[in-house]
């Protein structure tokens, strides 16, 4: 059948009753993004005639996977599909250079420990390298940003997260820190070197990636957030360019000027990389996108 099926009256009489279009109340924001994700969703299922098994195997698929939509959405590409809106956005506002955004992905926790410059960022033991990164954080015309938060987070020698460790056997904050910079914009901290990591075994995403004859692996990497006043907050990552899954990261977030090569002496490494931050034109830039993230 032809998608022109969605075109006809009662279709489209369900679409108005099911986004509550033809009743007062409610956000009109929200009826007109939910009726044309709802006509899409129509539409997809008219194009490759979904049949009801298919429909409710990919409903189950969502209701089981629902602990894992923070990898699902940047395995299929969605999270880094917003970096590139919002990059096509700011070149169509004059607003290109600095240091590239890409995914914040889910693994953030909120409140790690404030610390100062050369910080230590690990405080378990882990039976792996030092990494020592060290560089700048700039304005777009090379100036010091003064006072800037470093956020930073990582995982271990064994691919896991404090706070998401499935082995339970890291202390709250280990490998996480924000470190606040003074007014010459140099940073430099130490920590325990991560290795790259893939998704949980067996897990929705697995089967997923699977199923699409993908593979779910990340190279080893570093998060951060960078915010200071004056300056627009950045949520970047830094990808081991020497790493095997450098170039073919299953959730999209190495990009080019981000792919450091560590410096290395055995299972030590140096990673010096600066950052170029934007000036904020609104104060809401200096702050953090409204995502729901972990707090401890
Ligand atoms: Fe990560």
């Amino acid at each position: 059948m032809h998608v022109d099926f969605i075109q006809t009256q009662p279709v489209q009489d369900l679409l108005d009753r099911a986004s509550g279009t033809l009743v007062a109340g409610g956000s009109p924001r929200l009826k007109a993004i939910l009726r044309d994700w709802l006509a899409s969703t129509m539409e997809l299922i008219v194009k490759h005639d979904i049949d009801e098994s298919e429909f409710w195997q990919a409903i189950a698929f969502l209701q089981n996977g629902a602990g894992e939509l923070g990898l699902i959405v940047p395995g299929v590409g969605l999270e880094h599909f917003l970096d590139l809106y919002m990059d096509a956005k700011d070149r169509e506002a004059g607003r290109d250079g600095g240091t590239p955004r890409t995914i914040e992905g889910p693994l953030y926790v909120e409140n790690a420990p404030l610390v100062e410059n050369d910080a230590n960022l690990t405080s378990d033991p882990d039976d792996t390298g030092t990494l020592y990164m060290t560089g700048r954080v700039m304005g777009p015309d090379g100036e010091a940003v003064t006072n800037a938060v470093l956020h930073v987070w990582h995982a271990n020698s064994k691919g896991f997260y404090s706070h998401f460790d499935p082995t339970g056997e890291q202390t709250p904050f280990n490998n996480r820190r924000r470190i606040k910079l003074g007014s010459d914009g140099h940073y430099s901290f130490n920590s325990k070197m991560p290795n790259g990591y893939s998704v949980p075994p067996a897990g929705a995403t697995d089967q997923l990636m699977s199923a699409l004859g993908r593979h779910g692996n990340r190279p080893a990497h570093v998060h951060f957030f960078v915010e200071a006043p004056g300056y627009r907050t950045l949520t970047t990552q830094i990808n081991f360019g020497d790493d095997p899954f450098a170039a073919d990261d299953f959730a999209f977030g190495t990009r080019e000027g981000l792919l450091p090569v560590p410096n290395r002496q055995g299972d030590s490494a140096h990673i010096a990389f600066d950052f170029t931050l934007q000036r904020s034109e609104v104060a809401d830039e200096e702050g953090f996108s409204q995502r729901v993230r972990t707090s401890a």
